[in-house]
């Protein structure tokens, strides 16, 4: 209930001018958000590279309805290649089509998709596309096929709430596609996807086994420590080197299980979110743990 609220206020306009124009929300969304610049977000991938944990940078915006708005982002985009190119840091990034124009036309999202991935072939620098709501999610496979015939360091998230889950990671696994298996963190109905916990990460161990015995060097994204011990069991049982996949963590959350990962010798690349548009992503954080908000609410009232 609570977290079904939390979704729906994460595209509330009134909701997201208040708690954007507080300055005490603005302060504690820095937990979960390395800032609000690129220059914020390079700040906290040193820190996490001196940690030993490599980055995924998510330059935060939602969807777009204006072209410019869409080649807006795409600089942004590549300015955080730029960035990473020039500085050395450890970090590959995300994106997200809505941002590059997918509501517009998709003939825009790809001319904007193409010259983030031309650039990051250049680099040698990864790209995977986010996963975003289940109306998104047939051009986002497809899309993510179609430039994978073309670029090499592209990839996309599956999410394992949806039932269409496995056979589009069949179809990912046999063109060689990277993969980010995740849970889903949007709301979707019974017609299309699992609704309790059981059934979710019942979903994702079958996926997750998919893609470490046959994937091209999967991401394992999720803070669940039943996950990610059942992860570490089935390498171990099938004799899979560490070296072939990654854990992924969202930034700022579980920070100790980040560490330990990567003190037992596993990769663990951490996601790190950065820019003016952070009030959907904070609140999809709080609906999966409403305690989050509580950690919000009470640092605002104290700031
Ligand atoms: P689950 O929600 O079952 O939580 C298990 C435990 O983890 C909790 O009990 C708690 O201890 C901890 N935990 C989980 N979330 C927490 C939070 N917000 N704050 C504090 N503790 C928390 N989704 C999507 O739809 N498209 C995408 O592209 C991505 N991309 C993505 C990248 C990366 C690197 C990660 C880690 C996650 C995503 N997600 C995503 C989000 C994902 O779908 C999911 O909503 C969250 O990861 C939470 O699910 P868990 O697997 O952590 O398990």
């Amino acid at each position: 209930m609570l977290k079904d609220t939390l979704l729906y206020l994460a595209q509330n306009q009134r909701m997201r001018d208040f708690v954007v124009q507080n300055p005490a929300t603005r302060g504690v969304s820095r937990r979960f958000v390395a800032g609000e610049t690129l220059e914020d977000a390079v700040q906290a991938v040193r820190i996490l590279n001196q940690k030993g944990n490599p980055v995924a940078l998510d330059f935060l915006g939602e969807n777009v309805f204006q072209e410019s708005e869409a080649r807006e982002a795409t600089q942004n985009y590549t300015a955080a290649l730029n960035l990473i190119k020039q500085t050395g840091i450890d970090a590959n990034i995300s994106i997200k089509l809505t941002a590059l124009g997918l509501d517009i036309s998709q003939d825009l999202c790809e001319e904007n998709l193409r010259s983030i991935l031309d650039l990051a072939r250049e680099y040698g620098i990864f790209v995977c596309i986010d996963m975003e709501a289940s109306n998104y999610t047939e051009q986002t496979v497809a899309m993510a096929l179609k430039a994978r015939e073309q670029y090499e360091q592209v990839g996309t998230v599956i999410q394992s709430y949806l039932y269409r889950s496995k056979a589009d990671i069949e179809k990912l696994i046999e063109h060689n596609v990277r993969v980010r298996i995740v849970k889903g963190a949007y709301k979707e109905p019974p017609s299309i996807a699992y609704q309790n916990k059981k059934d979710v990460d019942e979903s994702y161990i079958e996926i997750m086994k998919m893609l470490l015995s046959r994937g091209n060097f999967p991401a394992i994204a999720s803070h669940d420590e039943n996950i990610i011990n059942g992860a570490r069991t089935y390498v171990r049982d099938h004799g899979i080197s560490p070296a072939s996949f990654e854990f992924q963590m969202l930034y700022g959350i579980r920070r100790d299980l980040q560490e330990r990962l990567v003190r037992e010798g596993y990769n663990v690349r951490v996601y790190v979110p950065y820019g003016s548009q952070w009030y959907p992503y904070l609140m999809r954080r709080m609906a999966e743990r409403p305690a989050n908000l509580i950690f919000v609410v009470s640092n605002s009232m104290r700031g």
